[in-house]
């Protein structure tokens, strides 16, 4: 009996009892048939009853990327109908291929080997494989015990921990809680090899699964549908993994420069008047801030597409903040009121067919969720899920797979926005805000009941929590009928993990029609590629300070996700937050790339103008450091839309041959040269930081620290965060200003950060900020720099545009010089560079 009480007694009770029957080697890949000995089945249940007969398929897509599918070729089941860039022939030749792959003949098991290194990074020759119609079972051993993504859950590291732990996977409206799994469904890990190689792996299915952690170090799947489809690219670095996987499924989406602003959100403002009230009280403070917001409260009783008369004046409090620079954005629950007698988006979604309804018949599935009954007299002392219960009304939910919704949500929005027959009263929002995507309910299953029990409670449950509710927690039945593009039917047991990801892309596209500018989507549930289309908000979280950690940890997640544009409810969305609390958060929310203070009906005001004059004067000082870095951040951006790199980068990522690093996750980067050590705890005056191989600069005073490769304990009073510049990197910034608006016109600066060697190098991307696919149609500007000793040498790579402000880079501060100044010459044809400004510290100090 093992002492230790994470370790099952017991676990596996396969063995696996497929063997290969035939092999087929050509130099793209390998076909292989595989047959059951029946002498080994245990299961004799007929949808956990092994399948006869399956077939491997190996492809070699490219030197760097692998597919393979294991699937059963007699009978054709559910395939994940998410498209991914897949070269058309295969790019690879067997001398230049990073792998190779070698199968295990019986029992069955492919083993996949760095072909530079020898070492193997997939090993499913164990005995615990078994492929059945509701219970599928892989397992590989891997090959070092650090382990990063699998999601959308909470734990308490960055890297997962092998001891025996199992995580569910199913998109679900549930707040962050420790082993839980909430909103989004990201099956994909990035691995790293004992020598500090990387590699990540997607599987390909949207079936509720779970996958458990040994200490072997080995990976155990279990899903309860579709086939099993693996992904593999060898990186080698972790960065590079991130670029390679985005380049498969779709890099991330360019957000306007406005969205990199602050942002101010809360449940629960009575009407229009109080938002304006916020806002101004919000403008005095001088705390820059770009984007305000409204949550369901703008609505008429939670109906999506209809203003309540207590916000009646929001179309002009909305047209007046946008003349002083600022957005708006409004928040969109996917559910649709069938209770309504004139209601266009029920009736115009009816005519068009766009909700999902019950198998083998033309009625609708109604559960509950926001949307109240018509004429009901809503008591609102009582608690919210009383109030459901009683005024609830029935509520459809549109299939965002059918080309059909698609069509019909993009409308409802575009005259949502343009209000024909009412202009004046339109809405014009900037951005959407998609929430409840999981799809969430407030019931369980759907009114009337639930009725197919295999598909609801499955004969096996991956652990999701909850588990005598079945899958039908806080959602609709699996029975569900939805609709591929092309009219295949799907049930919603395959595809309810996709249904955030069907909503972004329409919902984009409905955006920017509308607006006909670049728009912001901020999506709760997502899937591998949302990124595409959305950002994503880590979810209700509580006003806890472990909620600080949990946030970084959960950025830099989404990052190797391919979803850059993230963030948490600063300050904490349940709970009265408090003061302290609210102040480090600010000071983190500052670098979230989404950075939105949000909060919950009934808790007390939190926004930073709410507090007291010390308060504002510290957000303000973060908030300005924000708003000054923006064109090194909007850059970073662009880099994560063209190239697919991190934007939250974890220490990991740049420093990989220090393996210390790999266990950092209370500190991140800013692409590769900023790095944020915040204080994540109550009470802290110091925080301890550790410096990687490099030569750091500190923002504030410019000074070279002399830190390397060791922690130090920082003094961080209340009024100070961390921050610190990488040598070898240069950063375009700009004054700040109370928005971007207004930023974007002010003189811009480069900080040369040299390294050891004496050399920088950075670069600026700039557009617009607000045209659609200015990068894809070339309508940007991409200047490089580069440092090199005494020559700073500024070079445009790209003139596909010219700001209307005449910018200029009027500071140039060079840190860490090694030499003194006697003499600054500049040089330049045609754009104008004023008075550089350098600090020259390594020479005063010696
Ligand atoms: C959900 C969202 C939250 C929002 C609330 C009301 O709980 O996650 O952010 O405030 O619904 O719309």
């Amino acid at each position: 009996v093992s002492p230790n009480v994470d370790v099952p007694p017991c676990y596996y009770n396969t063995s696996n009892p497929y063997f290969i029957e035939s092999i087929q080697y050509s130099s793209s890949g390998i076909v292989a048939n595989l047959s059951l000995d029946s002498s080994r089945i245990r299961a004799n249940d007929e949808f956990t009853k092994p399948i006869s007969t399956l077939r491997l398929e190996v492809k070699y897509h490219k030197n760097n990327m692998l597919q393979f599918k294991i699937y059963d070729y007699q009978n054709r089941r559910y395939e994940v109908p998410v498209p991914l860039n897949l070269p058309s022939s295969p790019t690879t030749t067997s001398q230049d291929r990073e792998y190779e792959v070698t199968l295990q003949q019986k029992p069955f098991g492919i083993e996949i080997r760095r072909k530079s290194t020898g070492t193997v990074i997939w090993d499913s020759s164990l005995p615990t494989f078994t492929f059945s119609d509701m219970f599928i079972q892989i397992s590989t051993r891997l090959a070092s015990q650090y382990v990063y993504g699998f999601g959308e859950t909470e734990h308490t590291m960055f890297r997962r921990n092998m001891s025996w732990h199992t995580w569910g996977m199913f998109t679900r409206d549930q707040p962050p809680t420790y082993k839980l799994n909430s909103y989004g469904f990201h099956p994909f890990y990035m691995a790293l090899e004992e020598d500090s190689n990387a590699h990540g792996v997607l599987l390909l299915n949207s079936n509720a699964m779970d996958v458990t952690f040994q200490p072997t170090p080995a990976l155990t799947y279990r899903t309860i549908g579709g086939i099993l489809d693996f992904y593999m690219v060898l990186g080698p670095t972790p960065e590079l993994v991130v670029q390679e996987y985005t380049e498969l499924i779709g890099r991330p989406v360019m957000p306007p420069y406005w969205s990199l602003g602050f942002q101010l959100c809360r449940y629960g403002y009575r009407n229009d008047s109080e938002i304006a009230q916020v806002v101004e009280e919000m403008k005095a403070t001088g705390i820059p801030y770009d984007v305000q917001y409204s949550d369901i409260d703008y609505m008429e009783r939670q109906l999506d597409f209809t203003l309540g008369s207590r916000f009646a004046g929001l179309p002009t409090l909305i047209n007046k903040i946008k003349q002083e620079g600022m957005r708006f954005i409004i928040i969109l629950d996917p559910a649709i009121s069938g209770n309504e007698t004139e209601y266009s988006a029920f009736s115009r979604g009816v005519r068009d067919d766009v909700f999902i309804k019950w198998p083998d018949s033309n009625e609708i599935m109604y559960s509950k969720v926001w949307s109240f009954l018509p004429n009901v007299e809503v008591n609102e002392s009582l608690p919210e899920q009383t109030q459901i219960q009683l005024y609830g009304a029935h509520a459809a939910f549109p299939d965002f797979l059918r080309n059909s919704t698609r069509e019909w949500w993009k409308r409802e929005i575009k005259e949502y926005y343009d209000n024909p027959t009412n202009p004046e009263k339109s809405v014009k929002f900037d951005g959407l805000w998609i929430d409840m995507n999981e799809p969430a309910a407030f019931m369980n299953g759907a009114m009337g009941g639930c009725k197919n029990d295999l598909l609801n409670n499955p004969p096996y449950m991956p652990h999701l929590g909850y588990r005598s509710e079945g899958l039908t927690f806080k959602t609709p039945c699996m029975e569900g009928q939805q609709y591929l593009p092309d009219g295949t039917p799907v049930r919603h047991f395959d595809v309810h993990s996709l249904y955030g990801w069907s909503q972004a892309k329409p919902t984009l596209d409905g955006l920017q029609a509308a607006t006909k500018e670049r728009g912001i989507v901020i999506a709760r549930s997502t899937y591998p590629s949302s990124g595409k289309w959305a950002g994503h908000w880590l979810g209700d979280n509580t006003a806890a300070w472990d909620q600080l950690t949990k946030s970084v940890i959960g950025m830099m997640e989404f990052s190797l996700f391919g979803i850059s544009y993230t963030g948490a409810d600063i300050c904490g969305f349940f709970k009265d937050s408090e003061y302290e609390l609210c102040i480090r958060w600010m000071q983190l929310g500052a670098f979230y790339p989404y950075s939105r203070n949000h909060n919950e009906k009934g808790t007390k005001r939190q926004d930073p103008a709410a507090w007291n004059a010390t308060f504002v004067e510290i957000t303000k000082k973060a908030m300005n450091i924000r708003y000054t870095l923006l064109p090194y951040f909007y850059t970073l951006m662009y880099d994560a839309h063209a190239h697919g790199s991190t934007v939250i980068r974890p220490v990991l990522h740049e420093f990989v041959e220090d393996n210390k690093t790999w266990e950092i996750y209370e500190q991140f980067l800013w692409g590769p040269a900023l790095l944020i050590s915040p204080v994540m705890t109550q009470n802290a005056v110091t925080v301890r930081a550790y410096f990687p191989n490099a030569r750091w600069y500190d923002y504030y005073t410019e000074e070279y620290v002399r830190y390397k490769k060791e922690y130090r304990d920082l003094p961080a009073p209340l009024d100070h965060i961390n921050l610190h510049i990488r040598g070898g990197y240069i950063l375009p910034w700009q004054s700040p200003a109370n928005t971007t608006f207004y930023s974007r016109k002010n003189p811009m600066g480069l900080t040369v950060a040299l390294d050891d060697a004496q050399f920088a190098q950075g670069q600026l991307y700039w557009d617009d900020g607000v045209r659609i696919d200015a990068y894809e149609d070339g309508v940007y500007l991409l200047t490089s720099f580069i440092a090199n000793k005494t020559v700073l040498d500024i070079r445009a790579m790209h003139r596909g545009y010219t700001d209307p402000n005449n910018l200029m880079f009027t500071d140039i501060k060079v840190l860490g010089l090694s030499v003194s100044v006697k003499k600054v010459t500049v040089s330049q044809n045609g754009g104008a560079i004023a008075s550089p400004h350098v600090v020259n510290y390594d020479n005063t100090k010696k």
